[in-house]
């Protein structure tokens, strides 16, 4: 995927008209926005408004959806990444994502971190790797003595922190995350937020969250999803309003964005 330099690279993503369907259901309608570089950006909603959606269009996860369509445009630095010419697992290594759930493999800490990289073509040291791949997720001092021990053996936090390890491990520009942490204890919760602050100044980092809190905490920029129902009885995802985070919570300008930010539904 080529880069075009007279792109501003403020702007990581730009999101046009785009809507989303699985089969004949539109999930979300509509949605503009611009997701900035190397800052953090929360969407945050009630459940069914289309927030997880909306991610994985992102690196083309809804890809592997049977009947699932795309309409409208994103761009990544300028590049349509729906284009016929962009390989969705070039794309997938270039914008990694970590999930709600911890999903190490059931493999050694060191394997978890070795595995991504060697299929991805990683040549140089492993050793080196894998500790600095663990460092940038603020585990190595927990996990440094155990390297051999499962994945599978560490802590819900540990085990997302690795998560996370492993996808900086094949050094992605943007880490996309879906409710990294509603899994968590309060204090790996905040392990992981801590941990996203450092990780902003390498990467741009999109994250889904339940947590109103969170957001507020560590983003950016917010995004508020809602759904309104439709005339079959269903429900469609929209973006009701996208702004910077202090605005979002402060003072926002739809009635909605007050009443959910204030606790009133969701
Ligand atoms: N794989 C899927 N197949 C069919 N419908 C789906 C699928 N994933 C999500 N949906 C539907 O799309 C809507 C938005 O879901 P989702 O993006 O998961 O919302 P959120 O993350 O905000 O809770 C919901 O109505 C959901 O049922
Ligand atoms: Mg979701």
């Amino acid at each position: 995927m080529q880069v075009s330099s007279s792109v501003d690279t403020g702007t990581a993503f730009r999101v046009e008209k785009t809507s989303y369907f699985y089969g004949p259901v539109m999930a979300v309608k509509d949605v503009y926005m611009d997701v900035p570089d190397r800052k953090i950006t929360a969407f945050i909603g009630p459940s069914g408004c289309g927030k997880s959606t909306v991610l994985r269009c992102f690196n083309r996860l809804n890809d592997l959806i049977p009947g699932a369509h795309i309409e409208g445009k994103i761009t990544y630095h300028g590049v349509d990444i729906y284009d016929p010419s962009v390989d969705p697992i070039e794309l997938r290594r270039r914008i990694g994502m970590v999930f709600q759930k911890p999903n190490p493999f059931p493999k050694s800490i060191y394997e978890n971190i070795a595995f991504g990289a060697r299929i991805n073509g990683y040549k140089g040291d492993m050793d080196t790797l894998v500790e600095r791949s663990l460092r940038s997720a603020a585990l190595w001092d927990e996990v440094k003595d155990k390297l051999k021990e499962s994945g599978l053996s560490l802590s819900g936090g540990q085990q997302q922190r690795l998560c996370i390890a492993r996808a900086i491990a094949i050094e992605p520009e943007v880490l996309l995350m879906d409710e990294p942490c509603s899994a968590l204890d309060p204090i790996s919760t905040l392990r992981v937020e801590e941990l996203m602050q450092e990780l902003k100044q390498d990467y741009t980092i999109i994250i889904v969250t339940h947590n109103m809190q969170q957001a507020s905490r560590v983003s950016d920029m917010t995004a508020f999803f809602n759904a309104q129902a439709t005339e079959k009885g269903g429900k469609m995802g929209y973006l009701v309003e996208y702004a910077p985070t202090q605005q979002i919570f402060n003072n926002p300008q739809q009635v909605a964005t007050q009443d959910y930010v204030s606790g009133r539904f969701g």
